[in-house]
């Protein structure tokens, strides 16, 4: 970045008010800006941080509809939660406000109303689905039927959820309103579009020439829409919840959510700040850095900015640092599945461990790749990095300092060759972290702090001062004076990321906050300075703590495969004569073992009435085969024989297959002779 900026606005993706947030949208997107800003704050840089919630669009109008309440409803509930969740991880935005506000409606009313005026948008009827009995037209959403790629029945009208393909309404065979239950028609609409496509030649080179320095996994995105082609968006819908379309003759018709969310950055800069706002959206010498997830990239760095570059009077982002996504235990976190930490049962389950999930949340932050969240590693991470490395080494300095000086910071003599080398580990730490963090590299920078710490807790095991105390009291001053100058700048260094811990670390010093720039001194605390009491940053967490969060989990996978479960669809019609070729017996089990090697195998010996039989079946995870000896089964006699792990096995055992996937041996409802057939 060549450039100088006065200032810098950062804002970071309003979240849908739908439901709670949880560490997928922490990790990507909101611990990376609290970072940031409270980094340039450090820095005495003059920064806005600008949040709020998203609170319009078809999803929150379908819970509305299932919960049988307004839309206002949902999102006044959801709003809260998710606002409270926020202030409780330190989330340090200047406002956090909300879509449903009236400054917003009235902002983007009116530029939408600017666009309008200039003759930025073109207008173009359509066909789109109409529900005559509910009278409305029917966003994609509301609209099911049958998939025309897999043939699914239940596809929803934008996705399918078996195939995964993207779908319009339009396109489902049988569609149905999951309003009323009819059948919708086509009906004409008028829509108001963007057209993306007239803004392609100077999107492209604003990005692809001007920002080389944006991170690739954005960079790439962008050049695979520009590949593509750039169209006309609509920003317009036929829906009954969002911003009124401010032209006559309009009724029923709202802004795009995507239309409107992003103008609220500037209704809610706007509402902060009524007299002052526009110099952080008008005036070159502002910088703006959007925060967002990958799914919200072309929204970002196309939409959002040709909007802007319409109106003629905005800025538009310097740079737009959007995460890939965070996997919880190897699956995709899923709100609907109920597949996630929610922000507001974690602090349930682990009073006061905000910081413990910021830390683990950025250091495996998915920057550059999706990544994985598991509970083992949150706890590994916890109890060896920030008890075992940093926790140990503040708590030692304080203690010692306190049992040795009775909290008074000693004066420093004569720094030995070995301190030197201590104190040339760290003289860098600032510049690598002011380096990393300029990148939005969060993970390097934490692991320079990381390290920091690594560094004193290392200086005060091999110094060992505690040996030292009789023999050379000089140097033991030396040692704590420098422990306590390592702490200090740990209170620095840590703040961005753990600012819970840190404040807890400044009142055991019993200092106040530094600037950043200071990272690196020795002389942050004086010879003389009392310090407080020692207190445990981190306290260790144990197994049971874990395990319970595992089994809640393996609770949720369960009852999802429970609510998921369909039964299988029905296999083409046969004739009787290809039923009356099977032929079913009941036999006896007159012997059942596990087959060696082979973990899913049982080897039956079957009394089948005429002579016996051997049959190999795939269900020994749901058996033990003591168990079966002396039950009946069912079996197809006339199969041809298959080799199994070098059994030859004469025939197959039925079993259900049940709604968890494991299987259930059939047995005839009375006891029966061996060899009779069913039919
Ligand atoms: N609500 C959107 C999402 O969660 C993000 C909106 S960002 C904004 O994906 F720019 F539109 F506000
Ligand atoms: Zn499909």
């Amino acid at each position: 970045m060549d450039k100088k900026f006065k200032r810098t606005l950062v804002t970071s993706a309003l979240p849908y008010a739908n439901g709670p947030v949880h560490i997928g949208h922490l990790a990507g997107v909101y611990v990376p800006a609290d970072i940031y800003v409270r980094w340039l704050r450090l820095k005495g840089e003059d920064v806005l941080f600008i949040g709020g919630s998203d609170e319009h669009g078809v999803p929150i109008t379908l819970l509305a509809k299932k919960e049988g309440v307004n839309p206002q409803d949902i999102v006044d509930r959801y709003h809260g939660i998710i606002k409270k969740s926020f202030e409780e991880f330190g989330i340090s935005f200047d406002i956090y406000s909300r879509t449903t506000s009236k400054t917003h409606h009235q902002v983007a009313s009116d530029f939408f109303k600017t666009l309008y005026d200039k003759g930025e948008f073109i207008e173009q009827e359509s066909d789109q689905l109409y529900d005559e009995t509910a009278k409305q037209f029917l966003a994609d959403r509301y609209v099911t039927g049958t998939c025309p790629h897999c043939g699914n029945k239940g596809a929803y009208g934008d996705q399918c959820e078996k195939c995964g393909k993207d779908l319009s309404a339009l396109e489902l065979i049988d569609p149905v309103s999951t309003i009323s239950n009819s059948k919708p028609v086509l009906r004409k609409t008028k829509h108001w579009y963007l057209p993306l496509d007239r803004h392609q030649q100077w999107l492209e080179k604003w990005i692809l020439n001007d920002h080389k320095e944006w991170k690739s996994n954005v960079y790439g995105q962008c050049k695979s829409w520009f590949d593509m082609g750039l169209k006309p968006r609509a920003v317009s819908r036929d829906l009954d919840w969002g911003i009124s379309l401010p032209l006559p003759d309009t009724e029923g018709k709202v802004l795009y959510v995507w239309f409107d969310a992003p103008i609220g950055y500037i209704s809610n800069t706007k509402e902060l700040l009524p007299n002052d706002w526009e110099k952080w959206w008008k005036d070159s010498d502002t910088r703006l850095i959007h925060f967002i997830g990958k799914d919200n990239i072309v929204f970002h760095c196309i939409v959002f900015p040709a909007m802007l570059k319409a109106e003629g009077s905005f800025i538009l982002p310097d740079n737009v640092p959007a995460n890939e996504f965070l996997n919880l235990e190897g699956n995709k976190i899923s709100t609907s599945r109920n597949w996630a930490v929610w922000l507001n049962e974690y602090l349930v389950d682990f009073p006061g461990k905000q910081d413990t999930l910021r830390y683990v949340l950025t250091a495996n932050a998915p920057e550059t790749k999706d990544n994985d969240f598991t509970w083992k590693d949150f706890q590994t991470r916890h109890n060896s990095e920030l008890v075992a490395i940093y926790g140990n080494f503040v708590n030692r300095s304080v203690v010692l300092t306190n049992k040795y000086y009775n909290g008074v910071v000693p004066e420093r003599g004569e720094l030995t060759d070995y301190d030197k080398q201590i104190l040339a580990e760290f003289s860098d730490t600032r510049k690598e972290m002011d380096n990393y963090l300029d990148n939005f590299r969060f993970r390097d920078a934490l692991k320079e702090v990381m390290n920091l710490a690594r560094i004193g807790n290392k200086y005060l095991a091999e110094t060992e001062p505690w040996k030292l105390a009789k023999t050379d009291p000089e140097r033991v001053k030396t040692i704590m004076n420098i422990s306590i100058q390592i702490c200090a700048n740990l209170s620095i260094a840590f703040e961005p990321f753990l600012p819970f811990s840190t404040d807890k670390l400044r009142k055991q010093l019993n200092i106040g906050k530094f600037n950043w720039n200071e990272i690196g001194s020795i002389d942050l605390i004086k010879a003389g300075h009392q310090i407080g009491e020692a207190a445990l940053l981190f306290e260790k967490i144990e197994d049971d703590a874990i395990q319970a969060q595992l089994d809640r989990l393996e609770r949720i996978k369960k009852e999802n495969e429970l609510k998921n479960w369909k039964p299988n669809d029905i296999k083409e019609t046969i004739a009787f004569d290809d039923f009356s070729k099977l032929d079913l017996r009941v036999g006896t089990v007159l012997d059942c073992q596990k087959v060696p090697k082979a973990d899913k195998l049982l080897q039956f010996k079957i009394d089948d009435g005429m002579g016996g039989r051997t049959i190999v079946s795939g269900i020994a995870k749901w058996y033990k085969p003591e168990d079966l000896i002396g039950k009946q089964v069912c079996f197809i006699a006339n199969l041809a024989p298959r080799m199994l792990k070098g059994i030859e096995s004469q025939g197959m055992i039925l079993s259900t297959v049940n709604s968890d996937g494991s299987l259930c041996i059939v047995t005839p409802q009375k006891q029966t002779r061996p060899g009779c057939t069913i039919e």
